[in-house]
């Protein structure tokens, strides 16, 4: 039986195909394999001797207990460790196992005859997500989206949310969260830019690897995803991504490289898309060759879900485990690999490796020995957390004057966005449900991927109790006239913008339901015009030259309302950065949308990444763009003095040097970001981000820092050598604000220098 997530409607310019989770008609696979035995019962038990039970002693490393777990494993044992069922309980569902968490994404069955731990895998990066398919959902702390968190440019920032949410899957019964998003925004369509971080590598990589750090304090394994090049949600199962392999590894192969190098992931998820031919998890030179030769990976590389396809090649090209198998006889590695091992077209061998994987990680990151139980969740401090995260990365795009609103404004009017009861989250199986459930119930489709989920944290109410001396009035924008004259009878008007946006659908970058035409009436109404956009990504903003203030708080997750209302009243002083660009207008982009979005929903097609690794920003100066505005773009109610900037060559390494003063008012953060390029021109672009640091200073406070630059973004990557390498010449390094920003640039002269794979 299948399950139809299907709903044919057009949401943007995306249109709804069967790209769900389940149920989608898989793409056309290779020859179809032999009938294998039905044998996905339980495992045959067989009494554990003591010599069976060694693996357990906690003063071995975690390589001899794996070994020796091998060992006393029987083939069906070692078989079911590497197979992954869907974790709901739904009549579709023929693997209702009692074990499995009530509506959670995944389940494998452990063996308990040796005492070794079953899985329980959760959604996602945001926090405990449910799966649709029924209610009652588990009710969890949201953090922002994982681009609110990466336009906070605080590792530590990330590493305490990641930290937070994972407490929250163990505290749930979960010991694998699906979590650690890093697919580079190449479409500002995509549906999915909410759970990733932006579209720089080094920047993405840092910040979902601390992220990722963070979960797996918590002795439990996250999961990096989805790997690779699954850029865009149009056509996800069937997109043949074409890229050549340098600007591949200089790209998004390199967030995840850094995201693996920074968090050292237990796991890694392969996803739907097919790269230069081959499906992800079927691609040999993605699976073999880069992740588990070139960079050393030691865990295990799950499936997305449904994402596998032809057993053989799934396991002879660097798959180890296969998840969310929900339908009997369809896929289930238990059976199909065992006859393939016994039929010799999959070696024993690597079985072996595969449950060798599984188990070694599950005991490395303290999964077997410290095994979850459900328990207390502490969500007041939690939602400390979540807010603090907010309060750092909402972006202050644009002020002329009117922000922050403290004793400026004694009449204010409130409008749009369903600002008086909530926040806007993004959806698909990332989606969290907030304590108290949606505040806007019953919207978005009823089937996957909705419902549209707003979290019970209202910008009004905060507003009101940040500035209790204002009047603040409401209007909900429904009503163009009405919401106008609020405007006018006030000295501030705050419009409230959303655009939801969600797994499996591809969006548009114009705001949906006339929120432009709002926007531009509000403005009439009203100079001192602020707009707060909630959004899943960049978008384009017709308005902007008639408003006097823009704040960018995507999705800002279960606090977000005090955070929103601490930002523009003053209390905080914003300090997020953009990690992606806003184009001016579509013809900017390498693609104006999402390549097959005008192919009917089965077709097959290809996507040519022209770009290369000229991706974001990267692109727009090859190109010699003017932005709406440009990565790493934040304004702030100070202003920060950079000087002495110097760099050198010490130990083969390029160290910048500067300073950084708050030459302004009040206390605040600025983000230093230092740019490279060579001076004689031959990378993708003009310029690529080298290093960054956020810090905090007092007025009239500098602060000296050294910072190195990764040698991997000093380099191109040549595949005939399987290496980076730096080219001798002299090089420009930029102090700067943004990528647009002209800084201040000194020069260093490089030597020659091989980067050598790890
Ligand atoms: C998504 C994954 C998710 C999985 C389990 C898939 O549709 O692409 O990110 O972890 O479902 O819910």
């Amino acid at each position: 039986m299948s399950i139809s997530r299907a709903p044919a409607f057009i949401l943007g310019f995306g249109l709804f195909s069967c790209i769900g989770q389940v149920g989608c008609s898989p793409p056309a696979r290779p020859a179809p394999q032999s009938p294998a035995p039905e044998r996905s019962a339980e495992p045959a038990v067989k009494a554990a001797s003591p010599a069976s039970l060694a693996w357990l002693d906690k003063q071995l490393s975690p390589d001899q207990r794996a070994d020796l777990l091998l060992k006393a494993m029987t083939q069906d044992e070692k078989l079911t460790l590497v197979t992954g069922y869907f974790g709901v309980q739904q009549t579709w569902n023929h693997y209702n196992f009692k074990e499995a968490r009530p509506q959670s994404a995944g389940f494998v069955r452990g063996v308990p005859r040796l005492g070794f731990t079953a899985q329980w895998q959760t959604d996602a990066g945001i926090g405990v997500a449910t799966q649709r398919e029924a209610p009652p959902a588990l009710e969890r702390t949201a953090l922002p989206s994982g681009l609110l968190t990466a336009a906070t440019w605080s590792p530590p920032l990330a590493e305490r949310g990641g930290a937070m949410i994972g407490s929250e899957a163990r505290a749930s019964g979960f010991n694998v969260m699906l979590a650690g998003g890093v697919n580079l925004m190449r479409e500002p369509g995509n549906g999915r830019n909410f759970e990733y971080a932006g579209e720089d590598p080094l920047l993405a990589g840092i910040m979902v690897g601390r992220f990722v750090r963070g979960i797996q304090s918590n002795r439990i394994v996250a999961t990096i995803k989805h790997f690779a090049l699954n850029d865009q949600e149009t056509g996800r199962d069937r997109v043949n991504v074409q890229i050549d392999e340098a600007a591949a590894r200089m790209s998004d192969l390199l967030a995840f490289q850094i995201a693996i190098e920074q968090g050292d992931p237990g796991s890694i998820m392969c996803s739907y898309n097919l790269v230069n031919g081959a499906y992800a998890c079927q691609n040999d030179w993605l699976l073999n060759q880069v992740l588990k030769r070139d960079w050393g990976f030691k865990g295990y590389v799950m499936t997305d879900w449904g994402a596998q396809h032809d057993t053989v090649l799934n396991a002879n090209h660097g798959l180890d485990q296969e998840t969310g198998v929900h339908e009997r006889g369809k896929y289930v590695w238990l059976d199909k690999l065992a006859a393939a091992i016994d039929q010799k077209q999959v070696a024993q061998a690597r079985l072996d490796d595969m449950a060798r994987r599984i188990a070694r990680t599950l005991i490395e990151k303290g999964a077997v020995d410290d095994p979850v139980e459900p328990g207390p969740i502490d969500f007041t401090a939690h939602a400390q957390v979540t807010q603090a995260a907010a309060e750092e990365g909402i972006v202050l795009l644009k002020n002329q004057g009117v922000l922050p609103l403290t004793a400026k404004a004694s009449r204010i009017a409130v409008i749009g966005g369903h600002a008086d009861v909530g926040v806007l989250s993004g959806g698909g199986s990332a989606q969290v449900y907030p304590p108290g459930g949606s505040a806007v119930p019953g919207l978005g489709p009823k089937g996957w991927p909705g419902p549209i989920v707003y979290s019970r944290s209202s910008p009004l109410a905060a507003l009101r109790s940040e500035l209790p001396q204002a009047t603040i009035s409401w209007q909900s924008g429904t009503d163009l006239e009405a919401a106008a004259a609020a405007a006018r009878e006030a000295e501030v008007a705050i419009v409230f913008v959303t655009q939801w946006t969600t797994e499996s659908v591809d969006f548009s970058l114009t705001l949906p339901d006339g929120q432009d035409q709002l926007v531009a009436a509000v403005a009439r109404a009203n100079k001192r015009t602020v707009v707060v956009l909630q959004t899943g990504g960049p978008v384009l903003m017709p308005w902007l030259d008639r408003v006097a203030g823009v704040v960018e708080a995507w999705y800002p997750g279960s606090q977000g309302g005090p955070a929103i209302a601490r930002v523009l009243s003053g209390a905080v002083n914003p300090s997020g950065h953009l990690p992606v660009t806003f184009p001016r207008s579509l013809e900017q982009l390498p693609r104006a949308t999402p390549a097959g979005m005008a192919l009917p929903n089965d077709a097959h097609f290809d996507v040519h990444y022209d770009e290369g690794a000229a991706v974001g920003y990267r692109w727009y100066a090859k190109k010699g763009h003017s932005p709406l505005f440009p990565f790493g773009h934040g304004l702030s109610y100070t202003t920060f003095t950079r000087s002495k900037l110097a760099a050198s060559v010490d130990g083969g390494e390029l160290k910048v040097s500067f300073s950084v003063r708050n030459s302004g008012k009040r206390s605040g953060k600025d983000v230093a970001q230092i740019y490279v390029s060579p001076a004689a021109g031959g990378w993708e672009s003009p310029q690529r981000l080298g290093a960054f640091a956020k810090l905090e200073l007092a007025p009239n406070a500098s602060q000296e820092l050294t910072l190195t630059i990764d040698p991997r973004l000093l380099s191109n990557y040549e595949p005939g050598r399987g290496a980076f390498r730096i080219a001798p010449g002299v090089y420009r390094v930029t102090l700067a604000s943004s990528a647009r920003d002209a800084g201040q640039t000194v020069s260093v002269t490089l030597a020659e220098r091989v980067i050598a794979p790890k």
